[in-house]
């Protein structure tokens, strides 16, 4: 029988040799990350900043007020969450832009529609200004977000994609740390500098993404989408390293021209055909949930009640220095998720979902039991650091880039952008709606849940580990047209046993495909040796 492991083995067709540029390339998109975290986290500072309090809010007499001003509370609410109502209309509205303009173009367009909400959120010193801002903000990390994602699943040689998404991971975790080290120095300003430096930082970031991406070349595979094999041979040349008529480029082409035929005899794909195929593993509509349900169940780890809530929620059981303990959480969060970076190539997606729950459900439950048991001791205290750590060591180095890398891998070419795009847009539903009702369940004057709210993240995970064993099939090694192939043929439980055999049909008549440039010579079909011990 095939391990996992073998499955490269069984892949013998030669792939080009990677260059440092190319990898470059491919990793660049990554960047955009920042913009996810930063914006997640640094709002929560700004709403804590005096001179913001003074300047946006009304008369109050709240113990919070600065100067005797605050904002109300549905004002915070709005403040906060209206960024998740854009980042959500954007990312489903993205899935149509990306199969229309290309993906790098979307990626574009988003970080200008983010720099206008970004200049709105500077110019702005009422509410009024300032939502609007947010919202349009969040519209554009929405684009930004849902396509990245896209463009660098497409993007990425096969052997590396799971390490190369991961690095887009790696970028939120910073953004997430910057966002705190930027609130924490400009926070004692007692001037508009206080947030405007805060807020006008991000554009710096979408100003890099959106000027590098320039250089990029767009996606192969929308290329071949578009009939454009000509164009799509040339991008490959450029994100391999070789010319554009080489071996390796026809090979890959190849792949991606056969399979797109065999997708496309089912015709052109509408938001509708998301929904189509019946409950069989490789339909649409299986895939389609099963990515909503995987960025969804990311969610309910509860990853993001330690980093929106974490600070308020250490200071209810009795930890003094909550913003240290949020940096150091924050911190680890950064560190740990290079360690996806090998094991997600190594040990597969499923291995590290599966194992990553388990890890997280085991310290939400020690937490919940001392800290409920022992309730207000030094000992609870310290258990609920050490073990909030250990958690967002799990998190960081499993669930967080395995989700994303996931929901790049399993949709078919003709409704991959809208595919992943969906599952973005339930990521960040999903992350509204935790958030919103958080403080519910913890707050002292509503569910005062305390340690015990640990005991539902720890079920939620349990949850996770049974969604994963049952629902995640492992995709590592395989090509995007592989990973197709392999949902027909077998089952998730079985899935990192199966290796690919032979493509799909004949080969590619590339020449013939309505390329609007030079078409590329027909190439011979990719040589797979059959795995006999499959
Ligand atoms: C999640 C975010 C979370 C972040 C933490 C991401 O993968 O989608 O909701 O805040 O990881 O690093």
């Amino acid at each position: 029988m095939a391990s996992s492991a073998s499955r490269g083995g069984a892949l013998d067709r030669v792939e080009a040799p990677m260059t440092l540029r190319g990898y470059l390339l491919c990793v660049f998109a990554a960047f955009g990350g920042i913009l996810f975290g930063y914006d997640s986290g640094y709002i929560n500072g700004v709403l804590g900043m005096n001179y913001f309090k003074q300047q946006f809010g009304g008369p109050s007499s709240d113990k919070d007020a600065f100067n005797g001003h605050l904002y109300k509370t549905w004002e915070k609410s709005l403040i906060v969450s209206i960024l998740s109502a854009g980042t959500f209309f954007g990312a489903l509205m993205a899935g149509s832009v990306a199969d229309w303009v290309g993906r790098r173009s979307t990626i574009i367009a988003g970080c200008g529609i983010f720099s206008i909400g970004v200049i709105l959120q500077v110019a702005s010193s009422t509410v009024a200004v300032l939502v609007p801002g947010r919202l349009i903000a969040g519209f554009g990390i929405g684009f930004v977000s849902a396509v990245i994602i896209l463009y660098m699943s497409e993007v990425a040689p096969k052997k590396f994609r799971g390490a190369i998404v991961a690095g887009y991971q790696f970028c939120i975790t910073l953004g997430l740390l910057l966002a705190s080290v930027v609130d924490n120095a400009t926070k004692d300003r007692m001037d508009s500098s206080s947030y405007r430096i805060a807020m006008g930082i991000q554009w710096v970031f979408a100003l890099i993404l959106g000027t590098g991406l320039f250089l990029l070349p767009e996606s192969p595979r929308w290329y071949v989408k578009k009939g454009r094999n000509g164009d799509a041979a040339r991008a490959l040349g450029t994100l391999r390293g070789q010319p554009y008529e080489s071996q390796y480029v026809k090979d890959e082409l190849n792949e991606l021209v056969v399979n797109h035929e065999y997708e496309m005899r089912k015709g052109q794909a509408g938001w509708a055909d998301c929904f189509r195929g019946g409950w069989t593993p490789s339909s649409n509509l299986r895939r389609v949930v099963l990515g909503m349900a995987l960025q969804m169940m990311q969610q309910w780890t509860g990853v993001n009640f330690i980093f929106y809530y974490g600070s308020t929620f250490f200071k209810t059981v009795g930890l003094q220095n909550a913003f240290l303990i949020s940096m150091t959480t924050t911190a680890v969060n950064v560190c740990s998720t290079p360690i996806s970076f090998w094991t997600i190539e190594r040990f597969g997606r499923r291995m590290l979902l599966i194992y990553g729950a388990v890890g997280m459900l085991v310290c939400e439950f020690i937490i919940a039991i001392v800290g409920t048991a022992d309730e207000g001791s030094k000992a609870a205290g310290m258990c609920l650091i050490v073990f909030t750590c250990f958690y967002i060591f799990f998190f960081a180095s499993t669930w967080g880039p395995a989700a994303w890398v996931v929901i790049g891998e399993i949709f078919p070419l003709p409704i991959r952008a809208k595919g992943v795009a969906l599952s973005t847009a339930s990521n960040w539903f999903w992350n509204f709606l935790i958030g919103f009702i958080t403080p519910y369940m913890v707050d002292e004057d509503y569910g005062n849940m305390k340690a015990k709210v640990f005991f539902l993240w720890g079920a939620t995970c349990t949850a996770c580990v049974l969604f994963a064993y049952f629902l995640v099939p492992e995709t590592k090694g395989l090509s995007l047209e592989q990973v197709d192939r392999m949902l027909e043929e077998t089952t998730p439980r079985n899935s990192t046993k199966w290796v690919p055999h032979s493509m799909r049909g004949d080969m590619a008549d590339i020449s013939s495909l309505g390329s609007t440039e030079k078409a590329v010579p027909d190439a011979p079909a990719p040589v797979f040796r059959e795995n006999h011990d499959a």
